[in-house]
């Protein structure tokens, strides 16, 4: 059912048909990105981020994987009022990020830089409160970091996983995938299946754009279960 519905070209378009355009910055700047390649969200993710966005009015937002801003700007042009943290490694990525956000004004985005991994470390350690993740960085990491987002979200916080799917692979045997990719393969399974089992957390998948999974906490508890 699933699998239909993500390879029936109409029912994309026709989702794709309701999506407002963006502001003409927007649109440029997600047509800049396209054009050379960066990986930026689909537009098909828009609208769940979207509605998730409005319908919980986070103050504070953590973004995993900037890229060059995008995603940050979309989620900023949607809550003008909200702090949005977001964590990139590539120095160019960075580079080009921070000027997307100062030519449009995001004095509300903070661009911490390096590892994922080290940064959620160091947030976690100053004790600091999300009330909506996105996490769409290197996916065989979101295992290692789940502990750290977890902890950090606050009750009734949103986690908002990006391309848990794998291009539509996630629920093919894993011998059926190739070699190169049977790790990352395996790991998203991994961090699927810990995001249904853990405690605190209640899971849904989206069968959108590339699979989005949507995660809400419905627990005071910052304890990490590793
Ligand atoms: C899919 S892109 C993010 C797209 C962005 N969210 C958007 O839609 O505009 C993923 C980004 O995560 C970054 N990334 C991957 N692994 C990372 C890590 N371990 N720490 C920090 N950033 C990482 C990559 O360099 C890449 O720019």
């Amino acid at each position: 059912m699933i699998a239909t519905m993500l390879q029936n070209p109409r029912i994309s378009d026709y989702l794709l048909s309701f999506e407002p355009n963006l502001s003409d910055e927007m649109e440029a700047f997600r047509k800049d990105a396209e054009e050379r390649e960066v990986p930026i969200i689909r537009r098909e993710a828009q609208a769940p981020l979207r509605f998730l966005a409005v319908l919980r009015q986070p103050k504070e937002i953590l973004e995993v994987g900037t890229a060059v801003g995008f995603s940050a700007c979309f989620l900023s042009d949607l809550l003008p009022e909200a702090n949005i943290t977001t964590i990139e490694k590539v120095p160019a990525r960075i580079a080009e990020a921070k000027k997307n956000f100062s030519r449009l004004g995001k004095e509300q985005i903070q661009l911490l830089e390096g590892d994922a991994a080290d940064v959620l470390r160091l947030l976690f350690e100053e004790k600091k409160r999300y009330d909506f993740i996105f996490l769409d960085a290197a996916k065989a990491q979101y295992g290692v970091y789940l502990p750290y987002l977890f902890s950090m979200l606050s009750k009734g916080g949103l986690l908002v996983t990006d391309n848990v799917f794998q291009e539509s692979s996630l629920a093919d045997s894993k011998f059926t995938v190739t070699r190169r990719n049977r790790t990352i393969h395996m790991r998203m399974r991994e961090y699927v299946e810990s995001l249904f089992a853990w405690d605190g957390l209640t899971t849904v998948l989206l069968p959108i754009g590339d699979g989005m999974a949507v995660s809400v906490k419905q627990t005071e508890h910052t304890h990490t279960q590793e």
